[in-house]
């Protein structure tokens, strides 16, 4: 009964598994998604995930900053300074299909290339755990929270791509499964009102932009 029970179980597995699959197959990327949002949301981690379930190439722009030299670093600021309208030609070079780009810099390709740029967004707090980790300057993590904290990369995004074409996800306390399940939720999908541009305000919930500096300070003195 016990063993019955176990081969049901797993042909179910099976099946499930099986239409998982074909359901991937059936999104048929007609252009390139880009994948954005601030430094530490989890671009990387998601879009790679996305790339194999899809079986999408995955292009990743700071790979192509070094790979073709296009950035300098900046001491002053800890940050590479790249010429994005460089960084934009030869990414038109290499992309011959549609393809998933991993990019901190949302208006990377012209708009025709691009079917839907996905703002990854974080609790700020939460961000600032993860970049203090990383052993950051102070005025480097400080600069990235409180970009974060402003929706600083949906504001370009928008600016570049307009309204339809851009969405963005509330990350917090989600797993990266998750979250590719809900990506490609919306790619099927495309207008789902939840995922709409400045639906997520990092500043309803910490009002005072002072006192959430003094937060993320408290916190990088106490690591
Ligand atoms: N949904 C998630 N849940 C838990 N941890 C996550 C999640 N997404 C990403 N992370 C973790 O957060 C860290 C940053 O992720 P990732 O490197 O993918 O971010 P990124 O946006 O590509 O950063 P960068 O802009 O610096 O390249 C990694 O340690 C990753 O494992
Ligand atoms: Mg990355």
């Amino acid at each position: 009964m016990v063993k019955q029970l176990k081969s049901v179980v797993y042909k179910l597995y099976i099946l499930i598994l099986i239409m998982i699959r074909r359901s991937d197959r059936a999104i048929m990327l007609q252009n390139c998604i880009v994948i954005t949002g601030s430094p530490g949301t989890g671009k990387t981690l998601i879009s790679r995930i996305l790339s194999k379930q899809l079986q999408v190439p995955l292009i990743k722009a700071t790979e192509i900053v070094i790979r073709y030299k296009l950035g300098s670093y900046d001491p002053e600021s800890d940050t590479y300074d790249v010429d994005a309208e460089e960084l934009r030609r030869v990414l038109l070079k290499v992309l011959n299909a549609p393809a998933i780009i991993d990019s901190v810099i949302p208006d990377i390709l012209p708009q025709e290339f691009v079917e839907l740029v996905v703002v990854l967004r974080l609790d700020p707090m939460i961000l600032a755990r993860r970049l203090i980790a990383r052993n950051w300057k102070v005025k480097k993590i400080l600069e990235n929270v409180e970009a974060e904290l402003l929706g600083i990369i949906t504001y370009e995004a928008v600016e570049y791509y307009g309204l339809e074409k851009v969405v963005e996800i509330d990350t917090t306390g989600k797993s990266p499964k998750y979250l590719v399940e809900e990506i490609k939720q919306i790619i099927r999908a495309k207008n789902l009102s939840e995922y709409r541009p400045f639906t997520v305000d990092w500043l309803a919930k910490y009002e005072d932009p002072m006192k959430f500096r003094k937060q993320v300070l408290a916190m990088i003195n106490n690591y």
